[in-house]
Protein backbone atom coordinates (compact mmCIF):
# COMPACT_ATOMS: atom_id res chain seq x y z
CA UNK A 1 0.00 0.00 0.00
CA UNK A 2 2.39 2.40 1.13
CA UNK A 3 4.71 1.41 -2.00
CA UNK A 4 1.66 2.28 -4.05
CA UNK A 5 1.34 5.25 -3.30
CA UNK A 6 5.23 6.03 -3.43
CA UNK A 7 5.56 5.08 -6.68
CA UNK A 8 2.18 5.59 -8.09
CA UNK A 9 3.28 7.29 -10.81
CA UNK A 10 0.62 10.41 -12.10
CA UNK A 11 -2.32 9.56 -14.78
CA UNK A 12 -1.85 10.35 -17.82
CA UNK A 13 -4.84 12.60 -18.07
CA UNK A 14 -2.90 14.76 -15.54
CA UNK A 15 0.45 15.04 -18.09
CA UNK A 16 -2.30 15.82 -21.02
CA UNK A 17 -3.88 18.79 -18.88
CA UNK A 18 -1.20 20.08 -17.72
CA UNK A 19 0.40 20.47 -20.98
CA UNK A 20 -3.14 21.48 -22.82
CA UNK A 21 -2.08 19.18 -25.84
CA UNK A 22 -3.18 15.32 -26.55
CA UNK A 23 -0.02 13.78 -28.02
CA UNK A 24 -1.78 10.71 -30.61
CA UNK A 25 0.47 8.49 -32.05
CA UNK A 26 -0.37 6.72 -34.73
CA UNK A 27 0.78 4.87 -38.35
CA UNK A 28 -0.38 7.30 -41.31
CA UNK A 29 -0.60 4.07 -43.78
CA UNK A 30 -3.58 2.85 -43.40
CA UNK A 31 -7.07 4.48 -45.04
CA UNK A 32 -10.19 4.58 -44.50
CA UNK A 33 -8.10 4.97 -40.36
CA UNK A 34 -5.63 7.48 -40.74
CA UNK A 35 -3.94 8.81 -43.80
CA UNK A 36 -2.12 11.78 -45.39
CA UNK A 37 -4.58 14.29 -47.62
CA UNK A 38 -3.73 17.08 -49.26
CA UNK A 39 -6.74 19.35 -48.02
CA UNK A 40 -7.13 22.78 -49.77
CA UNK A 41 -3.44 22.58 -50.70
CA UNK A 42 -2.30 21.46 -47.33
CA UNK A 43 -1.25 18.44 -46.50
CA UNK A 44 -3.34 16.88 -43.47
CA UNK A 45 -4.03 13.65 -41.67
CA UNK A 46 -7.12 12.18 -41.94
CA UNK A 47 -9.18 9.32 -41.60
CA UNK A 48 -11.61 7.93 -39.14
CA UNK A 49 -8.93 7.43 -36.24
CA UNK A 50 -8.18 11.13 -36.46
CA UNK A 51 -11.64 12.69 -36.25
CA UNK A 52 -12.14 10.25 -33.06
CA UNK A 53 -8.99 11.98 -32.08
CA UNK A 54 -10.40 15.59 -32.81
CA UNK A 55 -13.10 14.56 -30.74
CA UNK A 56 -11.29 13.23 -27.82
CA UNK A 57 -9.32 16.47 -27.83
CA UNK A 58 -11.91 18.84 -27.80
CA UNK A 59 -14.11 16.30 -24.96
CA UNK A 60 -10.51 16.57 -22.53
CA UNK A 61 -10.10 20.53 -23.76
CA UNK A 62 -6.96 20.13 -25.07
CA UNK A 63 -5.19 20.75 -28.47
CA UNK A 64 -4.78 17.82 -30.56
CA UNK A 65 -1.33 16.59 -31.36
CA UNK A 66 -0.48 13.73 -34.38
CA UNK A 67 2.59 11.66 -34.15
CA UNK A 68 3.32 9.61 -37.35
CA UNK A 69 5.21 6.70 -37.38
CA UNK A 70 5.44 3.06 -38.23
CA UNK A 71 3.03 1.23 -36.48
CA UNK A 72 5.97 -1.60 -35.06
CA UNK A 73 7.04 2.02 -33.00
CA UNK A 74 4.03 2.71 -31.29
CA UNK A 75 3.96 0.78 -28.04
CA UNK A 76 7.47 1.86 -28.04
CA UNK A 77 7.12 5.54 -28.11
CA UNK A 78 3.90 5.36 -25.90
CA UNK A 79 5.84 3.57 -23.12
CA UNK A 80 8.78 6.04 -23.47
CA UNK A 81 6.19 9.00 -23.72
CA UNK A 82 6.84 10.11 -26.47
CA UNK A 83 2.83 10.15 -27.02
CA UNK A 84 -0.27 9.58 -24.69
CA UNK A 85 -2.54 7.20 -26.67
CA UNK A 86 -2.69 4.82 -29.62
CA UNK A 87 -5.35 5.60 -32.06
CA UNK A 88 -4.47 3.50 -35.35
CA UNK A 89 -6.49 0.70 -35.80
CA UNK A 90 -5.13 -1.25 -33.18
CA UNK A 91 -7.08 -4.20 -31.55
CA UNK A 92 -6.58 -5.27 -28.33
CA UNK A 93 -5.01 -8.42 -27.75
CA UNK A 94 -3.69 -10.17 -24.70
CA UNK A 95 0.02 -9.34 -25.38
CA UNK A 96 -0.67 -5.98 -25.67
CA UNK A 97 -2.88 -5.88 -22.90
CA UNK A 98 -0.10 -7.22 -20.72
CA UNK A 99 2.04 -3.29 -21.53
CA UNK A 100 -0.74 -1.40 -22.08
CA UNK A 101 -4.60 -0.38 -21.39
CA UNK A 102 -6.74 -0.59 -24.08
CA UNK A 103 -10.39 1.59 -24.50
CA UNK A 104 -13.83 -0.33 -25.31
CA UNK A 105 -13.54 -1.04 -28.72
CA UNK A 106 -14.93 1.69 -30.97
CA UNK A 107 -15.19 -0.55 -34.17
CA UNK A 108 -16.11 -3.89 -35.81
CA UNK A 109 -14.04 -5.31 -38.34
CA UNK A 110 -13.19 -8.31 -40.17
CA UNK A 111 -9.74 -9.15 -41.56
CA UNK A 112 -9.37 -10.08 -45.19
CA UNK A 113 -6.66 -11.81 -47.34
CA UNK A 114 -5.95 -9.69 -50.56
CA UNK A 115 -4.44 -11.38 -53.90
CA UNK A 116 -4.37 -11.16 -57.39
CA UNK A 117 -6.87 -11.23 -58.99
CA UNK A 118 -5.70 -13.95 -61.46
CA UNK A 119 -5.17 -16.07 -58.87
CA UNK A 120 -9.13 -15.76 -57.47
CA UNK A 121 -9.66 -19.51 -58.23
CA UNK A 122 -6.24 -21.05 -56.83
CA UNK A 123 -6.28 -19.32 -53.87
CA UNK A 124 -9.38 -20.30 -51.87
CA UNK A 125 -8.98 -21.96 -48.30
CA UNK A 126 -5.75 -22.15 -45.82
CA UNK A 127 -4.66 -24.93 -47.75
CA UNK A 128 -4.40 -23.15 -50.79
CA UNK A 129 -1.96 -21.31 -49.22
CA UNK A 130 0.59 -23.52 -47.99
CA UNK A 131 3.80 -22.97 -49.13
CA UNK A 132 2.68 -19.43 -50.50
CA UNK A 133 4.28 -16.38 -49.56
CA UNK A 134 2.19 -14.02 -47.31
CA UNK A 135 2.66 -10.41 -46.59
CA UNK A 136 2.07 -8.60 -43.68
CA UNK A 137 2.55 -5.72 -41.35
CA UNK A 138 4.64 -5.35 -38.59
CA UNK A 139 3.86 -6.41 -35.10
CA UNK A 140 0.27 -6.78 -36.34
CA UNK A 141 -2.42 -8.77 -35.10
CA UNK A 142 -2.06 -9.98 -39.09
CA UNK A 143 1.27 -10.96 -38.30
CA UNK A 144 0.06 -13.37 -35.73
CA UNK A 145 -2.84 -14.66 -37.81
CA UNK A 146 -0.80 -15.74 -40.42
CA UNK A 147 1.43 -17.17 -38.24
CA UNK A 148 -1.30 -19.31 -36.51
CA UNK A 149 -3.78 -19.60 -39.09
CA UNK A 150 -1.30 -20.20 -42.27
CA UNK A 151 1.04 -22.33 -40.76
CA UNK A 152 2.41 -23.74 -43.85
CA UNK A 153 3.12 -20.18 -45.81
CA UNK A 154 5.78 -18.06 -45.76
CA UNK A 155 5.19 -15.10 -43.78
CA UNK A 156 6.81 -11.72 -44.86
CA UNK A 157 6.43 -8.71 -42.41
CA UNK A 158 7.24 -4.92 -43.78
CA UNK A 159 6.90 -2.03 -42.10
CA UNK A 160 4.23 0.19 -44.39
CA UNK A 161 0.94 -0.65 -45.72
CA UNK A 162 1.94 0.47 -49.25
CA UNK A 163 4.85 -1.50 -49.24
CA UNK A 164 3.15 -4.84 -49.14
CA UNK A 165 0.30 -3.59 -51.75
CA UNK A 166 4.05 -2.92 -54.43
CA UNK A 167 5.33 -6.86 -53.25
CA UNK A 168 1.64 -7.96 -54.15
CA UNK A 169 1.29 -5.75 -57.29
CA UNK A 170 4.86 -7.20 -58.11
CA UNK A 171 4.31 -10.86 -57.71
CA UNK A 172 6.78 -10.95 -55.09
CA UNK A 173 4.15 -12.28 -52.34
CA UNK A 174 0.95 -14.01 -53.06
CA UNK A 175 -1.43 -12.85 -50.94
CA UNK A 176 -1.44 -10.23 -48.00
CA UNK A 177 -4.01 -9.69 -45.19
CA UNK A 178 -5.76 -6.28 -43.99
CA UNK A 179 -8.56 -5.18 -42.31
CA UNK A 180 -11.37 -4.99 -44.35
CA UNK A 181 -11.97 -1.52 -44.62
CA UNK A 182 -8.30 -0.88 -45.21
CA UNK A 183 -8.49 -3.66 -47.95
CA UNK A 184 -11.25 -2.16 -49.53
CA UNK A 185 -9.73 0.78 -49.69
CA UNK A 186 -6.60 -0.13 -51.60
CA UNK A 187 -8.46 -2.45 -53.70
CA UNK A 188 -10.41 0.57 -55.16
CA UNK A 189 -6.78 1.89 -56.27
CA UNK A 190 -5.37 -1.86 -57.65
CA UNK A 191 -8.00 -3.09 -60.18
CA UNK A 192 -5.88 -6.12 -60.99
CA UNK A 193 -6.31 -7.31 -56.78
CA UNK A 194 -9.23 -8.67 -55.35
CA UNK A 195 -10.33 -10.39 -51.82
CA UNK A 196 -9.26 -14.27 -51.52
CA UNK A 197 -12.79 -16.20 -49.89
CA UNK A 198 -11.21 -17.44 -47.33
CA UNK A 199 -12.11 -17.08 -43.93
CA UNK A 200 -10.29 -16.41 -40.66
CA UNK A 201 -11.46 -18.60 -37.87
CA UNK A 202 -9.89 -16.41 -34.84
CA UNK A 203 -9.46 -13.10 -36.10
CA UNK A 204 -9.79 -10.03 -34.10
CA UNK A 205 -12.80 -8.55 -34.41
CA UNK A 206 -12.41 -5.06 -33.31
CA UNK A 207 -10.32 -1.44 -32.58
CA UNK A 208 -9.44 0.44 -29.84
CA UNK A 209 -7.58 3.30 -28.18
CA UNK A 210 -4.27 2.18 -26.34
CA UNK A 211 -3.25 4.29 -23.13
CA UNK A 212 -0.79 3.28 -21.24
CA UNK A 213 -1.65 1.48 -17.27
CA UNK A 214 -2.65 2.82 -14.82
CA UNK A 215 -5.01 5.79 -15.81
CA UNK A 216 -7.91 5.13 -14.77
CA UNK A 217 -9.28 8.98 -15.25
CA UNK A 218 -7.97 8.92 -18.30
CA UNK A 219 -9.42 5.59 -19.17
CA UNK A 220 -12.81 6.62 -18.12
CA UNK A 221 -12.82 10.18 -20.24
CA UNK A 222 -11.71 7.87 -23.45
CA UNK A 223 -14.87 5.58 -22.76
CA UNK A 224 -17.19 8.34 -22.21
CA UNK A 225 -16.05 10.26 -25.39
CA UNK A 226 -16.15 6.45 -27.43
CA UNK A 227 -19.72 5.94 -25.62
CA UNK A 228 -20.96 9.12 -26.99
CA UNK A 229 -19.77 8.53 -30.39
CA UNK A 230 -21.22 4.32 -30.65
CA UNK A 231 -24.47 6.79 -29.15
CA UNK A 232 -24.80 8.81 -31.83
CA UNK A 233 -22.96 6.73 -34.48
CA UNK A 234 -20.45 9.06 -35.41
CA UNK A 235 -18.28 6.56 -37.14
CA UNK A 236 -20.34 6.36 -39.89
CA UNK A 237 -20.08 10.02 -40.25
CA UNK A 238 -16.45 9.78 -39.78
CA UNK A 239 -16.04 7.01 -42.48
CA UNK A 240 -18.37 9.02 -45.25
CA UNK A 241 -15.91 11.83 -44.43
CA UNK A 242 -12.83 9.47 -44.39
CA UNK A 243 -14.41 8.20 -48.03
CA UNK A 244 -15.00 11.40 -49.64
CA UNK A 245 -11.71 12.10 -49.17
CA UNK A 246 -10.38 8.98 -50.57
CA UNK A 247 -12.41 8.64 -53.37
CA UNK A 248 -13.03 12.16 -54.05
CA UNK A 249 -13.07 13.03 -57.88
CA UNK A 250 -10.47 15.83 -57.85
CA UNK A 251 -8.21 14.16 -55.07
CA UNK A 252 -5.88 12.41 -57.04
CA UNK A 253 -5.05 15.65 -58.77
CA UNK A 254 -5.11 17.65 -55.63
CA UNK A 255 -2.72 15.69 -53.96
CA UNK A 256 -0.20 14.96 -57.32
CA UNK A 257 -0.79 18.03 -59.67
CA UNK A 258 1.75 20.10 -58.28
CA UNK A 259 4.00 16.98 -59.30
CA UNK A 260 2.73 17.04 -63.03
CA UNK A 261 2.83 20.73 -63.37
CA UNK A 262 6.36 21.14 -61.77
CA UNK A 263 7.33 18.08 -64.48
CA UNK A 264 5.99 20.17 -66.92
CA UNK A 265 8.14 22.98 -66.10
CA UNK A 266 11.30 20.66 -65.94
CA UNK A 267 10.31 19.29 -69.23
CA UNK A 268 9.98 22.56 -71.40
CA UNK A 269 12.70 23.82 -69.76
CA UNK A 270 14.96 21.49 -69.92
CA UNK A 271 14.01 21.24 -73.56
CA UNK A 272 14.27 24.88 -74.10
CA UNK A 273 18.17 25.04 -73.31
CA UNK A 274 18.71 21.54 -75.06
CA UNK A 275 17.36 23.23 -78.21
CA UNK A 276 18.74 26.74 -77.87
CA UNK A 277 22.48 25.78 -76.83
CA UNK A 278 22.13 22.70 -78.70
CA UNK A 279 21.35 25.17 -81.94
CA UNK A 280 24.34 27.38 -81.09
CA UNK A 281 26.42 24.04 -80.74
CA UNK A 282 24.65 22.73 -84.13
CA UNK A 283 24.95 25.90 -85.88
CA UNK A 284 28.95 25.55 -85.25
CA UNK A 285 29.35 21.96 -86.25
CA UNK A 286 27.53 22.97 -89.48
CA UNK A 287 29.86 25.62 -90.26
CA UNK A 288 32.67 23.10 -89.61
CA UNK A 289 31.54 20.43 -91.79
CA UNK A 290 30.89 22.88 -94.81
CA UNK A 291 34.45 24.68 -94.06
CA UNK A 292 37.14 23.49 -96.62
CA UNK A 293 39.52 22.83 -93.22
CA UNK A 294 39.74 18.78 -93.21
CA UNK A 295 40.46 19.31 -89.87
CA UNK A 296 37.36 20.68 -88.74
CA UNK A 297 35.46 18.74 -91.18
CA UNK A 298 36.75 15.38 -89.47
CA UNK A 299 35.72 16.80 -86.07
CA UNK A 300 32.22 17.60 -86.92
CA UNK A 301 31.83 14.45 -88.87
CA UNK A 302 32.98 12.33 -86.21
CA UNK A 303 30.86 14.05 -83.35
CA UNK A 304 28.02 14.49 -85.94
CA UNK A 305 27.73 10.27 -86.46
CA UNK A 306 28.92 9.52 -82.87
CA UNK A 307 26.05 11.24 -81.34
CA UNK A 308 23.55 10.36 -83.47
CA UNK A 309 25.16 6.49 -83.78
CA UNK A 310 24.28 6.08 -80.20
CA UNK A 311 21.08 6.41 -78.01
CA UNK A 312 20.35 9.15 -75.77
CA UNK A 313 19.94 6.96 -72.87
CA UNK A 314 23.46 6.27 -73.11
CA UNK A 315 24.81 10.00 -73.58
CA UNK A 316 22.76 10.97 -70.01
CA UNK A 317 24.82 8.27 -68.12
CA UNK A 318 28.06 8.89 -69.88
CA UNK A 319 27.60 12.75 -69.21
CA UNK A 320 26.11 11.50 -65.83
CA UNK A 321 28.91 9.28 -64.39
CA UNK A 322 31.89 10.85 -66.70
CA UNK A 323 31.56 14.38 -65.70
CA UNK A 324 32.32 12.57 -61.66
CA UNK A 325 34.19 9.32 -63.11
CA UNK A 326 36.46 11.30 -65.71
CA UNK A 327 36.51 14.95 -65.24
CA UNK A 328 35.93 15.06 -61.39
CA UNK A 329 33.31 17.30 -61.02
CA UNK A 330 30.19 17.28 -59.51
CA UNK A 331 27.55 18.23 -61.11
CA UNK A 332 23.61 18.58 -60.45
CA UNK A 333 21.32 15.32 -61.93
CA UNK A 334 19.39 18.73 -63.78
CA UNK A 335 23.45 20.23 -65.12
CA UNK A 336 23.80 16.61 -66.35
CA UNK A 337 20.85 16.09 -68.07
CA UNK A 338 20.60 19.40 -69.88
CA UNK A 339 24.41 18.82 -70.81
CA UNK A 340 23.52 15.35 -72.58
CA UNK A 341 20.17 16.86 -74.41
CA UNK A 342 22.20 20.37 -75.44
CA UNK A 343 25.14 17.49 -76.62
CA UNK A 344 22.56 15.47 -78.30
CA UNK A 345 20.43 18.12 -80.07
CA UNK A 346 23.77 19.39 -80.97
CA UNK A 347 24.38 16.49 -83.82
CA UNK A 348 21.11 17.23 -84.87
CA UNK A 349 20.55 20.13 -85.36
CA UNK A 350 23.90 20.57 -86.96
CA UNK A 351 22.18 18.52 -89.53
CA UNK A 352 19.26 20.30 -89.72
CA UNK A 353 21.47 23.28 -90.48
CA UNK A 354 23.63 21.60 -93.45
CA UNK A 355 21.32 20.46 -95.08
CA UNK A 356 19.07 23.77 -94.85
CA UNK A 357 21.92 25.83 -96.49
CA UNK A 358 22.65 22.85 -99.00
CA UNK A 359 18.93 23.07 -100.25
CA UNK A 360 19.51 26.42 -101.52
CA UNK A 361 20.02 26.23 -105.16
CA UNK A 362 23.26 26.61 -106.19
CA UNK A 363 22.73 29.28 -108.90
CA UNK A 364 21.57 32.27 -106.09
CA UNK A 365 25.27 31.55 -104.75
CA UNK A 366 26.58 32.09 -108.54
CA UNK A 367 23.97 34.77 -108.75
CA UNK A 368 25.67 36.81 -105.91
CA UNK A 369 28.69 36.31 -106.83
CA UNK A 370 28.68 37.41 -110.20
CA UNK A 371 27.15 40.85 -108.43
CA UNK A 372 30.19 41.33 -106.63
CA UNK A 373 29.31 40.14 -103.50
CA UNK A 374 32.26 38.82 -101.30
CA UNK A 375 31.51 35.06 -100.26
CA UNK A 376 30.43 36.08 -97.02
CA UNK A 377 28.27 38.71 -98.37
CA UNK A 378 26.48 36.15 -100.16
CA UNK A 379 26.26 34.31 -97.75
CA UNK A 380 24.69 36.63 -94.89
CA UNK A 381 22.39 38.67 -97.39
CA UNK A 382 21.05 35.83 -100.45
CA UNK A 383 22.18 32.14 -98.92
CA UNK A 384 21.07 32.53 -95.00
CA UNK A 385 17.67 33.98 -95.51
CA UNK A 386 16.67 31.06 -97.80
CA UNK A 387 18.10 28.84 -95.57
CA UNK A 388 16.79 29.81 -92.73
CA UNK A 389 13.23 29.19 -94.27
CA UNK A 390 14.16 25.59 -94.33
CA UNK A 391 16.09 25.52 -91.18
CA UNK A 392 13.33 27.14 -88.88
CA UNK A 393 10.25 24.33 -89.26
CA UNK A 394 12.79 21.54 -88.77
CA UNK A 395 14.25 22.87 -86.04
CA UNK A 396 10.54 23.33 -84.49
CA UNK A 397 10.28 19.49 -85.22
CA UNK A 398 13.37 19.07 -83.49
CA UNK A 399 11.73 20.98 -80.45
CA UNK A 400 9.22 18.17 -80.24
CA UNK A 401 11.50 15.63 -80.80
CA UNK A 402 13.48 16.50 -77.52
CA UNK A 403 10.19 17.82 -75.62
CA UNK A 404 9.66 13.38 -76.07
CA UNK A 405 12.93 12.02 -75.63
CA UNK A 406 14.12 14.44 -72.57
CA UNK A 407 11.92 12.04 -70.57
CA UNK A 408 14.95 9.55 -70.71
CA UNK A 409 17.26 12.11 -68.26
CA UNK A 410 14.20 10.87 -65.39
CA UNK A 411 16.72 7.97 -64.88
CA UNK A 412 19.21 10.36 -63.26
CA UNK A 413 16.70 11.82 -60.83
CA UNK A 414 15.93 14.63 -62.81
CA UNK A 415 12.40 15.62 -61.74
CA UNK A 416 10.46 16.57 -65.49
CA UNK A 417 7.68 15.00 -66.21
CA UNK A 418 8.13 11.40 -66.33
CA UNK A 419 10.28 11.16 -63.31
CA UNK A 420 7.95 12.58 -60.77
CA UNK A 421 5.06 10.25 -62.59
CA UNK A 422 7.03 7.79 -61.24
CA UNK A 423 7.39 9.06 -57.70
CA UNK A 424 3.37 9.60 -57.85
CA UNK A 425 2.77 5.90 -59.10
CA UNK A 426 5.13 5.03 -55.83
CA UNK A 427 2.55 7.37 -53.72
CA UNK A 428 -1.10 6.70 -55.01
CA UNK A 429 -0.23 2.69 -55.33
CA UNK A 430 -1.47 3.33 -58.65
CA UNK A 431 0.78 2.53 -61.50
CA UNK A 432 -1.16 2.93 -64.43
CA UNK A 433 -2.92 6.57 -64.31
CA UNK A 434 0.45 8.53 -63.53
CA UNK A 435 1.52 6.83 -67.18
CA UNK A 436 -2.09 7.53 -68.67
CA UNK A 437 -1.54 11.10 -67.28
CA UNK A 438 1.60 11.85 -68.29
CA UNK A 439 1.02 10.90 -71.72
CA UNK A 440 -1.73 12.87 -72.32
CA UNK A 441 0.41 16.17 -71.24
CA UNK A 442 2.92 14.69 -73.52
CA UNK A 443 0.52 15.08 -76.28
CA UNK A 444 -1.02 18.41 -75.64
CA UNK A 445 2.70 19.82 -74.90
CA UNK A 446 3.98 18.61 -78.66
CA UNK A 447 0.50 18.72 -80.29
CA UNK A 448 -0.10 22.15 -79.46
CA UNK A 449 3.44 23.26 -80.09
CA UNK A 450 3.43 21.77 -83.28
CA UNK A 451 -0.32 23.87 -84.26
CA UNK A 452 1.69 26.90 -83.54
CA UNK A 453 4.47 25.93 -85.78
CA UNK A 454 2.43 25.08 -88.15
CA UNK A 455 1.02 28.83 -87.86
CA UNK A 456 4.52 30.06 -88.00
CA UNK A 457 5.42 28.21 -91.31
CA UNK A 458 2.16 29.48 -93.12
CA UNK A 459 3.06 33.27 -92.13
CA UNK A 460 6.30 32.44 -93.97
CA UNK A 461 5.13 31.24 -96.97
CA UNK A 462 2.94 34.16 -97.08
CA UNK A 463 5.91 36.29 -97.09
CA UNK A 464 7.31 34.66 -99.88
N1 LIG B 1 -5.51 -4.04 -36.41
C1 LIG B 1 -4.19 -4.47 -36.61
C2 LIG B 1 -3.44 -4.55 -35.28
O1 LIG B 1 -3.91 -4.13 -34.28
C3 LIG B 1 -3.42 -3.64 -37.58
C4 LIG B 1 -3.41 -2.18 -37.34
C5 LIG B 1 -2.50 -1.45 -38.26
N2 LIG B 1 -2.67 -0.05 -38.14
C6 LIG B 1 -2.05 0.87 -38.89
N3 LIG B 1 -2.32 2.13 -38.71
N4 LIG B 1 -1.21 0.50 -39.80
O2 LIG B 1 -2.34 -5.03 -35.23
Amino acid sequence: MFQNVTFAKDDQMELIKKRGELRVGLSADYAPYEFEQTVNGKREYVGIDIELAKKIAKDLGVELKIVNMSFDSLLGAMKTGKIDVIISGMSPTPERKKEVDFTDTYMQVTQRMIIQKKDQKKLQTAKDFDGKSIGVQKQTTQEELAKTELPNANVTSLTRVPEIIMALNTGKIDGLILEGPVGEAYLSKNTNLAFSKLEFANASKGTAIALPKDSPKLLNALNSSIKEVKEKDLIKDYKKKANTLMFEDGSFFSKYGTYFIQGVGFTVLLSLLGVVFGSLLGGLFSFMKLSSNKLLKAIAWIYIEFIRGTPLLVQVFLVYFGTTAVLGLDLSAFICGTIALIINCGAYIAEIIRAGIKAVDKGQMEAARSLGMTHKQAMNKVIMPQAIKNILPALGNEFITVIKESSIVSVIGVSELMFNAQVVQGASFDPFTPLLIVAVVYFILTFGLSRILGIFERRMSVSD
